[in-house]
């Protein structure tokens, strides 16, 4: 069927449902919404049968969706109206939750409903449901109601009328006076609840250091105490608050925007406060805690038998030069400990997606910044690359883009759970890019088809990279589930009676290869043209990376002389 995909922004779930669209062989097209005229002139020259709405900020006009069926994801079970759906969800605490995909009408959200999935809500950010839980629930919905509109024979159920039982109910916008915290009044749990609900975006609002900034991200510290609202110490960039009843660690801030001032974006909470931040300890959590130990940290390593399990997760699968090193002293401790396979990653969520470009932009000289970052990235996945006396698995419970996606295919395998989006390619970001792509990417998939990915720069489904050989192993469990479920799988790798023979084996052909090219020489070459496309004022990275970490949309090219 030919399909166009109309959506606010090309992001994880639009992606998803384009890529698995594709997959079904449907032609699929996507089309940014917001103007209408264009979206007349895509109509009339793509001539969809179906107009598919993953990600709508603004209504469609009336004679697109009189003249054409449009489907729209609503992010929240039959019944639930208005904008801010999952926020609501969160804010208010829900566990159950559901996606219902309708047909446009005149009110919003109010169309005939033509699939419904339901979901989950696991105490974690708003982005990482939307990415996860809902967006399983939303492609299954998706696909349904595409299959059912291909039959023919379905007759989608009007939201009224005598067999229509659920009650209307239209929520307005979460205002950040709802959001707000009351550091002397709300409890752990309720400030939690609010940090999730607006994580990754919009944020909540607050009063900080005699600041206003947006708090991105929120988790519970077991441990620490004091005066509420005090700030009491950090942690690998997060700054730890008091509650009434405990505290919370916070990762991330954004400094409100002044009105006509330039836009913000999020840094990382110690970067952002800067000499503003009064003295407070340093309380690193413990890199292997104790199984009993609740302890919230970015980085944590723990041990299965011969089963080493490397975890990370950093908020946006962003890791600046400060992540990659961390990362790189937590991979050569689990090198020293006796296993056989190593697993890296496992967490929920985004795996990486490589350099830090907040960060990047934020610093006092973001070239230099950029030449340390990818740097950093590179040593971690030199590291892994030269790991030979044991198997690694990188272990992708979510999507990965770009250095991200490169440093997963450093490892011996590559599992990813069934969902998952990769973007295996960084030319959206004006970038040649590094971390030894040009060494393991052909060795997957061949030269062809790296060249065909890296140049056509579109997202890749789990089942796609499967096909492909990008990946190994699909696993088709929930978001919550994969890292255990990874676990043991690495387990009976471990286990199995190829293990010691697959480790020599690699040992020999990275020698091999070592003689073929010495991996410096590929590391050589492709920072050889990061250097100029970072050290070059006008190279179109930098307008790219400004506009990416303030949401703006890409500068246009600029025209060939
Ligand atoms: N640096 C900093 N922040 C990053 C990031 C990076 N490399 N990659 C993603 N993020 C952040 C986004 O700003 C966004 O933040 P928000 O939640 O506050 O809005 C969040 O991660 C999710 O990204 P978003 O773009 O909204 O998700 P998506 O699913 O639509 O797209 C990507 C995912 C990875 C395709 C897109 O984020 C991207 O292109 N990232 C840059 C990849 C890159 O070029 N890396 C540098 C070269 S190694």
């Amino acid at each position: 069927m030919r399909i166009l995909l109309v959506a606010s922004a090309f992001n994880s779930l639009t992606q998803r449902v384009h890529a698995e669209l594709r997959d079904r062989r449907h032609v699929v097209e996507v089309h940014p919404a917001g103007d209408d005229d264009a979206l007349r002139g895509a109509i009339a020259g793509s001539a969809p049968e179906l107009v598919v709405a993953p990600m709508l900020r603004t209504a469609l006009p009336r004679d697109v969706w009189s003249a054409l069926p449009c489907l729209i994801v609503h992010p929240g079970p039959p019944g639930d109206r208005g904008p801010s759906s999952l926020d609501w969800a969160i804010h208010e605490g829900a566990v159950d939750w559901g996606v219902t995909v309708l047909q446009a009408d005149e009110v919003m959200d109010a169309g005939a409903v033509w699939a419904t999935a339901a979901c989950r809500l696991p105490p974690v950010g708003k982005s990482d449901l939307y990415r996860n839980e809902v967006s399983d629930a939303a492609v299954g919905a998706v696909l349904r109601a595409v299959e059912r509109f291909a039959s023919g024979a379905f007759t989608p159920r009007p939201q009224s009328g005598p067999d229509w039982r659920v009650p209307d109910h239209t929520r307005p916008y979460l205002r950040q006076e709802t959001r707000r915290i009351d550091w002397a009044g709300d409890a752990t749990d309720t400030v939690l609840r609010k940090l999730r609900a607006a994580d990754s975006q919009p944020g909540v609002l607050d009063d900080l250091l005699g600041a206003e900034w947006y708090l991105h991200g929120g988790h519970r510290e077991h441990v620490l105490g004091g005066r509420p609202g005090e700030l009491l110490a950090t942690r690998a960039g997060a700054v730890c608050r008091a509650t009434v009843d405990g505290a919370v660690w916070i990762p991330e801030l954004r400094r409100r925007r002044h009105p006509g001032g330039p836009a913000t974006f999020k840094l990382p909470a110690v970067t952002a406060l800067g000499d503003a931040l009064p003295a407070l300890p340093e309380v690193p959590a413990p890199l292997m805690p104790a199984p009993e130990d609740q302890v919230w940290s970015d980085i944590s390593y723990r041990e299965d038998g011969p089963v080493g399990l490397l975890r990370f997760s950093f908020p946006g699968g962003a890791m600046s030069t400060g992540h990659c090193r961390r990362l790189l002293d937590a991979y050569r401790f689990a090198l020293a400990r006796p296993t056989s396979v190593l697993v890296l990653g496992g967490g929920r969520d985004f795996f990486s997606n490589g350099i830090h470009l907040n960060v990047i932009e934020a610093a006092p000289d973001p070239a230099a910044e950029s030449w340390a970052n990818i740097n950093a990235i590179d040593d971690l996945v030199e590291a892994v690359l030269t790991t030979t006396d044991r198997l690694v698995v990188a272990a992708l419970g979510g999507n990965a883009a770009a250095g991200g996606v490169m440093l997963a295919l450093a490892a011996d395998e590559v599992w990813c759970r069934q969902g998952v989006v990769l973007n295996p390619h960084y030319r959206l970001m004006g970038l040649h890019g590094s971390e030894y792509w040009t060494y393991t990417l052909p060795r997957r998939v061949g030269a062809a088809e790296a060249g065909r990915l890296t140049a056509q720069a579109l997202p890749v489904s789990s089942a796609a990279a499967l096909r492909g050989r990008l990946v190994d192993r699909v696993l088709p469990c929930a978001p919550q589930d994969f890292g255990r479920e990874a676990g043991r799988l690495a387990g009976l790798l471990a286990a199995s009676p190829t293990a010691q023979g697959r480790i020599a084996a690699k040992k020999a052909a990275r020698e091999a290869d070592e003689l073929v090219k010495p991996l410096a020489a590929y590391r050589r070459e492709e920072l050889a043209v990061m250097r100029r496309q970072f050290f070059t004022p006008d190279a179109p990275y930098h307008a790219l990376r400004a506009a990416f970490v303030r949401k703006r949309p890409a500068p246009a090219p600029a025209p060939r002389r």
